[in-house]
């Protein structure tokens, strides 16, 4: 009877394994958690009434032991080598005729590129197929013991090769092809892998953090260090970390591949998770063309990689090129341009915006971000510095990544030598000194002066750009001129300049003022949707700007309309209404609007008749990004004469989001809310009906 409840207990925990690596390398489960949690409970049972059964490869060892007091250090069986850099194509033919004159086999080398991720090399030694110790790199000769947390990590098997018999029935054969049957696992094996937190993940524990009040962290690659290198293994239980394999470092007993490519396959056939994007090329050149496409390619990556990694397939020949002080000659790290650097934060400047928000921003030891010196970086708001606890002179990490503005990640407190100073917010305006407000359930902080020069400078600026009233030949240098000169101090002043004022104005010559004041006059007779957008009302953007004209016809009836008729206007809430009554209400600008009037800038717009009916009818859009061939008035159009409407923001209310290249925030929002997203062949198709 015992007899006959020890085999079941060894099949149980080899089933359990077999299940586990199905889910969490393979990342293919075949069972659902319900009957994966019966068959770890019946585990549990088993080994509550029989304790001394237990055996280290038993899945019920993976919740976390004890903290302990210290790590103990381990000294490697082989060197846990590093890799040179090259920087592009070039460096890395240079490595290769480096490595040619050393070896001629060189010359017919066999390449393997593999993604470098950017995490923790970690080292996992295997006896008689069980894992049996865990441990860091350290200096790559001496690691820290991590067992107890490495053993949290529900990628890494605690028994190779990893039982695959369930599926398959009773028959314990592998194919033929197997490098299982072809090789056969050393008594003692040890592995190199590096460990991290996928980026999802990562981005989840961050939100999770945030709703919870608590500090979010920096980056995947140092929470997934901080992660193991801490002693508690609960709190490493916590934590999504996986890992991906890549280096026998050590065997005895048994016979493993000769070559790298082998290698993965052979890890992944005992049940290690290995990478799926590796490949093998015949040439360099084409594992350089291949490593190229991820230059691009790298935010497609689940996790966070910092290059790829061209190794020569041949270990054997590798390992006969030796090395150079920590790197093996026979690989090299293609690095990936930069995208996260540290620099020093001289100081925090403060930027007053078309609305009066006062933006902060860093201010850096210049730094060169892929190609890029970076001087300046956004730090979000005041709220943001006091979370981070981001102090004058720290040294701060900055990330830079496509056309994303560079913005600061975090301070590096550990770099802190104790004179950096803790920032305290502006309470006037650096532009105007009138004191500023902050309103109740906002972070921003607001100048409220409506004739502060650097809220004028952006008004007039928006005012001109090209979606609203497109009026070419007002540079920022120009607009300053003019406000400092007093011939500007509203937008309606625009349309009042003459030839003689522009002349008197740095740079002016006949021609540019004519030109100016052409294009300005063209400007009276833009429409009223775009006059409306270029006011820069809160809450009325294109969009929004569109329905408005098109329900009131002119500026005069807008400017009478009530909050509660405004919200009339589907897509209208309290909040915008309010803020349109409110900017009617101001005195500056009924201002602005006669004088606009005055000087010929009074347009009118037909009224909608009937709403059109169509395949979309009742339903509510948002579009964020680039569309392949529909433009952002195009799209618009065309959802609208199907019946459908179009808005600017996303809520639960909407009904999809139109999806293009390169999206804004909204497309995370539709995410978080669930809203289901379409990209532009399917809304096509939803118009069809
Ligand atoms: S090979 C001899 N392959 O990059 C083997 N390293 O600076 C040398 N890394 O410390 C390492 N992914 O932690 C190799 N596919 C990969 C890698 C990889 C990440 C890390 C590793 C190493 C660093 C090299």
């Amino acid at each position: 009877m015992a007899e006959k409840l020890t085999a079941h207990y060894e099949e149980l925990k080899a089933r359990i394994n077999f299940h586990n690596h199905r889910y969490h390398v393979l990342d293919n489960p075949i069972i659902s958690d319900v009957e994966y949690d019966r068959l770890l409970n019946e585990l549990k049972q088993i080994e509550t009434d029989h304790p001394d059964w237990i055996t280290p490869d038993s899945p019920t060892q993976r919740a976390g032991s004890k903290p302990a007091d210290r790590f103990e250090k381990i000294r490697h069986p082989g060197a846990i080598l590093s890799l040179a850099n090259a920087f592009g194509g070039d460096d890395a033919r240079a490595w290769f005729e480096r490595i040619k004159k050393i070896d001629d086999r060189v010359e017919q080398a066999k390449f393997v590129v593999e993604p470098k991720i950017d995490g923790l090399s970690v080292v996992l030694h295997y006896r008689d197929g069980l894992f049996v110790q865990g441990a860091t790199r350290g200096d790559g000769v001496i690691g820290e013991d991590i067992t107890s947390n490495l053993r949290t990590i529900r990628a890494i098997p605690l028994k190779i090769p990893v039982n695959s018999n369930w599926v398959i029935g009773n028959s314990d054969s592998q194919t033929p092809q197997s490098p299982l049957t072809t090789y056969h696992l050393p008594n003692y094996l040890v592995v190199r892998g590096e460990a991290f937190i996928p980026n999802k993940e990562f981005d989840e524990l961050n939100r999770k953090l945030e709703e919870a009040g608590e500090k979010t962290y920096l980056n995947p690659r140092n929470t997934a260090a901080g992660s193991l290198r801490q002693l508690d293994p609960q709190l490493t239980a916590s934590r999504p970390l996986t890992l991906l394999v890549y280096q026998i470092v050590y065997s005895e007993g048994g016979k493993i591949p000769t070559s790298q490519w082998e290698i993965l396959e052979y890890l992944k056939a005992l049940g290690f998770p290995v990478t799926d994007v590796a490949k093998r090329f015949d040439d360099l050149d084409s594992a350089i063309a291949y490593t190229e496409t991820w230059n691009e390619g790298r935010d497609t990556l689940p996790y966070e990689a910092d290059g790829m990694v061209i190794k020569i397939d041949d270990l054997t020949l590798a390992a006969d090129l030796g090395f150079t002080g920590k790197d093996p000659r026979g690989a090299i790290a293609f690095k990936f341009p930069a995208r996260e650097v540290t620099t020093t934060l001289t100081d925090i400047g403060v930027a007053v915006g078309r609305t009066g928000v006062l933006t902060p921003f860093a201010m850096l030891a210049p730094v060169e971000i892929g190609g890029v010196v970076v001087e300046r970086a956004t730090l979000h708001n005041f709220d943001f510095i006091a979370e981070k606890d981001i102090r004058v002179g720290d040294r701060v990490l900055i990330k830079r990544a496509g056309e994303v503005i560079p913005y600061v990640i975090g301070p590096v407190v550990d770099a802190r030598s104790g004179q950096e100073k803790t920032y305290q917010p502006p309470t006037i305006c650096p532009a105007c000194g009138q004191a500023v407000e902050h309103f109740e359930g906002e972070v921003a902080w607001y100048c409220v002066n409506a004739a502060c020069p650097a809220q004028l400078v952006r008004n007039i600026e928006h005012f001109v750009s090209r979606g609203a009233m497109d009026i070419t030949g007002l540079g920022i240098k120009i607009v300053e001129q003019l406000i400092e000169t007093g011939l500007v101090k509203d937008v309606a002043d625009l349309f009042t300049l003459n030839k003689d004022q522009l002349l008197t104005l740095e740079g002016f010559a006949e021609k540019k003022a004519e030109n100016l004041l052409g294009s300005l006059n063209q400007a009276r007779a833009q429409s009223l949707n775009r006059l409306l957008a270029a006011l820069g009302i809160h809450g009325v953007g294109e969009v929004m700007a569109g329905d408005l004209s098109r329900n009131f016809g002119n500026l005069s009836a807008l400017a009478k309309a009530s909050a509660e008729e405004l919200q009339q206007i589907e897509g209208v809430g309290p909040n915008i209404a309010e803020s349109i009554v409110d900017w009617f209400a101001q005195p500056v600008n009924q201002n602005v609007v006669k004088k606009l009037k005055a000087a010929g800038v009074n347009p009118e717009m037909q009224k909608d008749e009937k709403k059109k009916e169509g395949a979309l009818s009742g339903l509510t859009f948002v579009v964020t990004g680039t569309l392949p061939t529909l433009s952002r008035e195009g799209v618009k159009e065309f959802i609208e004469s199907n019946g459908g409407k179009v808005t600017d923001s996303v809520s639960k209310k909407t009904s999809y989001l139109v999806l293009g290249e390169a999206p804004g925030s909204k497309a995370e929002k539709a995410k978080s809310l669930g809203v289901k997203i379409l990209d532009e062949a399917e809304l096509k198709k939803l118009a069809e009906g």
